[in-house]
């Protein structure tokens, strides 16, 4: 008995996959074509979050920063709260972090992350941030800053002066010590001054550093 049933037949079940299958590629986007912009999310899983960026303005907060402060009173969990005073800086910061190529590199590291949008690679200022309209710090490398004291370096680092804010809760003490070290290898045109050639082998570093500290000790 004929009926007016219409069937299904291999091809058409073919062709609904296939036609699905374009769709899922094309709306999912992202993973199919090569597109720079988003792909139409069906399911966004955790893309788009109800979140603040860091160094975005948020009204959430009355003084309309989202990056917050510590907390009053709390002391870090790593190293210590620094509270040396201005006057005490020269004689209370005691740098006794020995110059080794590790203690350079590091330095070099942290300084080109944390100081040069302002300070600039070469330490000269007029760093990116500068550039776009922040105010021009004075040259690290100028005599004044030569002749500073590691003790005084190491304070502005980590109590900040003036508009430069403290890097004390975004680098550790050693690493402070670390950029300290550093900056002055960016004032002596690119050694550090206890070091006499730059150091090739794990050896020569050492014997470069015991000398660089025994030319300090007897200078003192
Ligand atoms: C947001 C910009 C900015 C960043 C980032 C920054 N500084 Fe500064 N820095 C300044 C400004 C501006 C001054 C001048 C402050 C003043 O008026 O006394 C300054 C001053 C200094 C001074 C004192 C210079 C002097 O002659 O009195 C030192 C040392 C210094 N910065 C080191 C650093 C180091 C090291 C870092 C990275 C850990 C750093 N700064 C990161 C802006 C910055």
């Amino acid at each position: 008995m004929a009926t007016n049933k219409r069937k299904f037949g291999f091809w058409s079940v073919v062709g609904l996959v296939l036609f699905t299958l374009f769709w899922v590629g094309l709306l999912s986007g992202n993973i199919l074509w090569t597109s720079d912009t988003p792909p139409l999310e069906i399911i966004d899983d955790m893309d788009n979050q109800q979140k603040v960026k860091a160094q975005a303005p948020s009204s959430f907060f009355a003084d309309g920063k989202a990056t917050r402060d510590p907390v009053e009173y709390t002391v870090p969990r790593n190293g210590t709260k620094y509270n040396v005073s201005l006057d005490d800086a020269d004689t209370k910061n005691i740098n006794s972090i020995p110059v080794t190529a590790e203690v350079l590199a590091r330095g070099k590291n942290r300084f080109e992350t944390m100081c040069t949008p302002c300070h600039n690679h070469d330490g000269k200022g007029n760093g990116l941030v500068v550039q776009k309209g922040f105010a021009n710090p004075p040259s690290l490398v100028r005599p004044d800053a030569v002749a500073y004291t590691d003790g005084r370096i190491f304070h502005v680092i980590s109590a900040g002066q003036n508009i430069m804010s403290s890097y004390a809760d975004k680098l550790s003490e050693l690493d402070r010590w670390c950029v300290v070290h550093y900056i002055r290898v960016l004032q002596n045109g690119g050694t550090h001054p206890k070091m006499t050639a730059a150091p090739k082998t794990e050896k020569d570093n050492q014997t470069t550093a015991q000398a660089g500290t025994a030319k300090a000790a007897s200078a003192q």
